[in-house]
């Protein structure tokens, strides 16, 4: 699969979110709020849920807008400005819109010593994609990431939340076509 066009810039913006009101019972779905709501009634305070609050939009947006982010810092009684800083923080959680499938690469130092350099090149080749940006079709982010725990079986990468290891050139052109292939026959 080849694409020239990239849509995301490899950094997280710092966006100057507001407190602007929304209602965020109207915003967020219902099936939203009850897995909000049920994460806050583990945790000792509702502010403590922000990160669980985040990934349950997530899940059901695919990334966290300004408005969602707005929406969910309401319904958890604090500022948007505390909850964007939980939301930079975990670098999972996507302040702008994400392919189908977002590629984190291991970039630690065992994976820097077993072949990171080549395997980045064959993503970057293959995409047509650097860090930070988004396949043309949609279907592909490439992003870093610090160790991903599978340094006897580097390099490593995660895609969505599927581990690979004891990456070579061949295995991961395989994966993204397999990947690929999913997408296009998703009904
Ligand atoms: S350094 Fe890459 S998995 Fe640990």
């Amino acid at each position: 699969m080849k694409s020239n066009d990239c849509s995301l810039e490899q950094t997280i913006p710092s966006i100057m979110v507001t407190d602007e009101k929304i209602d965020f019972r109207q915003y967020l779905s219902s099936a939203e709020l009850t897995a909000i709501e049920q994460e806050v009634s583990i945790m000792a305070t509702r502010e403590a849920a922000g990160i669980e609050a985040l990934k349950v939009v997530q899940q059901h947006r695919g990334w966290i807008s300004d408005e969602s982010l707005i929406a969910i810092a309401q319904c958890l009684h604090i500022s948007s400005a505390q909850l964007e800083g939980v939301a930079t923080f975990y670098n999972l959680i996507y302040r702008q819109k994400v392919g189908h499938y977002v590629i984190h690469l291991c970039d630690s130092i065992s994976c820097h010593l077993t072949g990171y350099d080549e395997i980045l090149e064959i993503i970057k080749q293959h995409l047509s994609i650097d860090y930070g940006q988004t396949t043309v079709d949609g279907q592909f982010t490439l992003l870093s990431n610090v160790c991903l725990g599978s340094c006897d079986k580097s390099p490593a990468m995660m895609i969505n939340s599927t581990h690979y290891h004891s990456l070579t050139a061949e295995s991961v052109i395989a994966i993204l076509n397999g990947l690929s292939q999913n997408v296009e026959q998703a009904p």
